[in-house]
């Protein structure tokens, strides 16, 4: 029996009941509860086709999720099972502005400041699951809820955990099939063998081809076609290369080449909206470690000993110094990329852009040779600590040299963290 017809909705305990959505075996409503609370109740009706398996599904969800007490996680309240039915009501916090897949589908592509604002909340719900040793195995659109803050903005929520793996279930739980389950358009590559231990690289995978689609409105996997991944500022020209650069990092297809933590993808995602540069590493394969100067080397460090023998003069010293500059060592860090506009707001009315595929097997572009952070981009502005400009690296790369098109930034409002004095902006319409 559909919910508002349910023993549960008629007892009173819930009021203002209206569909809000549809599942695989029974609708979506969001209703007010007898505590005051605005929250969806997700049915899931014995009659439906794939019942069995979502009673399952519904146990896990409630299971795992009521467990984790986090911000960026959506809230269970409760299963409730009629007893005579076998009706299955699963009760949750509401998520007013509707799912990230209902947002693309309506708006097409987001703000790219609010998508990277959206992926780092997400990465904060991943740090809290693999902190518990739960893989999600399922992060995409549809499963990230969207909530309206009341001073303005959202706040992304990951949903469904109906498939999510925990620690405990990696040993004993018999898995049908040859993969692990998941949605085949952004599952990881090593999820398509059951064998392997899944980790949260895995959602972080699932997380960076997410991002690509709040930016794009695209499916990452299709357009890549197994090999290439496609190029984020073909499909997004006002979006810096540095932001295509951390997605590669992220969906490298080898799990040991990506983001290895939520917390160190959200870094460089953090560091994109600050208009901060992020490490070359992010940028690519990892670059060989710059030299340093300013070390000693052997011969350096001799001199200085016959100096300090014999007694050396300030001068013999000296020579040891010089020696010591010049003489290059192995740096502990890399560098900071040069501080490239990251998130290039303007929407320029671009001719058709050049298809900078990335090379086959995804690995990673390489990173741009250094400049001083002085370079004067294009003229635009920096609002609320993002740049909304493109460099001259980028205006070059998209306009073929014509850098002037660039030259007026467009307006543009990040909604999730929406600086006041901002105007609404559409993204630019997406590449062919
Ligand atoms: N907590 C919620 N708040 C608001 N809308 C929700 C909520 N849960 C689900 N929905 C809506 O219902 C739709 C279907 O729910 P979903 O959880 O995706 O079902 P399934 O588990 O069968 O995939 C979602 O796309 C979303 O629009
Ligand atoms: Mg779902």
């Amino acid at each position: 029996m559909p919910f508002p017809d349910s023993s549960f909705a008629r007892s009173g305990r819930f009021s203002e009941i209206y569909p809000i959505g549809q599942g695989a075996v029974g609708r979506v409503y969001s209703a007010h509860d007898n505590l005051g609370r605005r929250v969806a109740v997700k049915e899931a009706l014995p009659g439906a086709e794939g019942f069995a398996a979502f009673r399952a599904k519904f146990e896990q969800e409630a299971r795992l999720q009521a467990a984790l007490d986090h911000p960026n996680i959506v809230r269970v309240h409760h299963l409730e099972q009629d007893p005579h039915s076998g009706e299955l009501f699963l009760i949750c916090e509401y998520a007013d502005a509707g799912s990230l897949a209902d947002r693309i589908e309506r708006d097409g592509p987001l703000p790219a400041a609010e998508a990277v604002a959206v992926a780092i909340d997400i990465c904060a719900a991943l740090e809290e699951t693999a902190a518990r040793r739960i893989v999600h195995r399922d992060v995409k659109p549809s499963n990230i809820l969207l909530f309206r803050r009341a001073g303005g903005g959202l706040t992304a929520k990951l949903a469904d955990f109906g498939i999510a793996q925990d620690a405990r279930q990696r040993k004993t739980t018999m898995l049908s099939g040859a993969s692990h389950p998941g949605t085949p358009l952004y599952m990881a590559p090593e999820q398509a063998d059951v064998t392997a231990i899944l980790d949260v690289r895995a959602d972080i995978f699932a997380l960076g081809l997410t991002l690509w689609e709040m930016l794009t409105g695209e499916d990452y996997k299709a357009l890549a076609h197994g090999g290439a991944g496609p190029s984020l500022q073909a499909y997004r020209p006002d979006a810096g290369p540095a932001l295509g650069h951390v997605i590669a990092r992220a969906v490298r297809p080898n799990r040991d080449e990506r983001y290895q933590t939520p917390q160190a993808f959200a870094a460089d995602l953090r560091r994109l909206l600050a208009g901060q540069p992020i490490a070359p590493q992010a940028a690519g394969a990892a670059p060989p470690a710059p030299e340093r100067r300013g070390c000693l080397g052997p011969v350096a460090v001799i001199t200085m000993m016959l100096a300090i023998m014999f007694g050396g003069t300030i001068v013999v010293a000296a020579i040891a110094g010089v020696f010591g500059f010049l003489l290059p060592v192995r740096a502990e860090t890399f560098p900071l990329e040069t501080a490239t506009p990251i998130l290039s707001e303007t929407s320029p009315p671009l001719p058709t852009p050049p298809p900078a595929e990335l090379p086959p097997g995804l690995p990673a572009p390489t990173a741009p040779p250094f400049e001083p952070p002085t370079a004067s981009p294009v003229p635009g502005v920096s609002v609320d600590g993002v740049y909304l400009n493109l460099s001259p690296t980028d205006a070059a790369l998209l306009t073929g040299g014509s850098a002037e098109l660039y030259s007026t930034p467009l307006p543009f409002e990040p909604t999730v963290t929406p600086p006041p004095e901002l105007a609404t902006a559409t993204p630019p319409p997406a590449a062919p």
